[in-house]
């Protein structure tokens, strides 16, 4: 990134979000300066201890709003902001269209306007849907199903975005990531990993759906770490690229991960409900992010295992169950 007498700075829309939060610390700790745009719908706590950083710098807004003061001087974007998940977006169908497709667009066009360099873009795995084949592993190149409007919506801004001209001034990155875990300043109980576990501390019985389904999941820091990548990597490296964020040893099966959390606790109960359809059922590749960014976890699921068990059970987080910690 161009560095002249000034740090470079990044606008990170969603910043007080439980991907974004991470994220934002990581960037000051890089010597980024950070600008975060948020609406603040899930509160913004997360950021709160950062007001007073001369690097940091918060906006609350919509990124459908005219967001051409939060680009203004910036080096880069990292685009986070977004109605998250399938039930939060089933909620508020028209609120997840404009937000997620309209917000995007608006922000990338007027990012290209006021001179930014790059643009990253949040999507996600659950871009592919139901996998003709779940033995094979999925490449970047292989079709999307969207099974649900927030994939739907994921899959429209990728299209858009890798549909610009290869001459545009700011160049998009599209990182599809994992399904998340693990602590973050703001925290989400609604994602698997951190539910399971949230349950086993608690010493709930698990009901699992499906067991035999595979997804990929990812450590949040790790995550956040992969935006870093995205934002320092040469353009030729990046430029117009789709990086599948995880890696391929961390594809499981929701069986899988309560063979996982059994290894904590082995006196876990659970029950098994049996499900023959999943409209989300794949196992991915991440050899394209390993070998051109040199991406690898510091964590696998049985870490994040261990941080969960580890903030309920101790009382750390004393109220998991709070309506707060999920996005619905
Ligand atoms: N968590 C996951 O498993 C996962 C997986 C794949 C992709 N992603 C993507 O990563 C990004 C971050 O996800 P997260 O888990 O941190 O979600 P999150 O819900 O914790 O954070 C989203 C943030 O965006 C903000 N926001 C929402 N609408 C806004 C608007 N109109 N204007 C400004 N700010 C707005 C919210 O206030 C919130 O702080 C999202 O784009 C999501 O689709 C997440």
């Amino acid at each position: 990134m161009p560095v002249g007498e000034r740090s470079p700075t990044v606008l990170v829309t969603g910043g007080a979000g439980y991907i974004g939060s991470v994220l934002v610390r990581q960037l000051l700790a890089g010597g980024w300066r950070v600008r975060v745009l948020d609406s603040l719908r899930a509160g913004g706590e997360s950021l709160a201890e950062l007001a007073g950083d001369q690097k940091f710098e918060f906006i609350r807004g919509d990124v459908r709003d005219d967001p051409a003061k939060a680009v203004q001087d910036c080096d880069a974007v990292v685009h986070l902001a977004a109605i998250v998940g399938d039930p939060a977006c089933r909620a508020e169908p028209e609120l997840a269209r404009s937000v997620n497709l309209d917000g995007s667009i608006n922000l990338y066009e007027a990012a290209c306007l006021r001179g930014v360099k790059r643009f990253v873009f949040a999507s996600t795995c659950s871009n592919y849907g139901r996998a003709a084949d779940p033995s094979v592993l999925i490449q970047e190149d292989s079709p999307l199903r969207p099974v649900s409007l927030y994939a739907e919506t994921k899959v429209a801004v990728e299209q858009f975005l890798l549909g610009q001209p290869r001459s545009a001034s700011c160049i998009p990155v599209v990182l599809r990531f994992s399904t998340v875990y693990g602590v973050s300043p703001r925290m989400r109980f609604d994602l698997t990993v951190n539910e399971f576990a949230r349950d086993v501390a608690l010493g709930r019985e698990l009901v699992i759906f499906g067991e035999q389904f595979w997804r990929p999941y990812c450590h949040v820091a790790d995550l956040a770490r992969s935006a870093m990548l995205a934002l320092s990597a040469s353009p030729d490296v990046v430029g117009f690229e789709v990086f599948n964020v995880g890696d391929t040893e961390e594809n499981y099966t929701k069986q899988m991960l309560v063979d996982q959390l059994r290894v904590q606790v082995p006196e876990l109960r659970v029950k098994f409900v049996p499900k023959n359809e999943d409209p989300r059922d794949y196992r991915v590749s991440f050899s394209k992010i390993r070998e051109r960014l040199d991406f690898s976890p510091s964590r696998r699921v049985s870490d994040g295992i261990r941080e969960i068990l580890d903030v309920v059970g101790t009382g750390l987080i004393a109220d998991p169950n709070d309506k707060r910690y999920g996005n619905t």
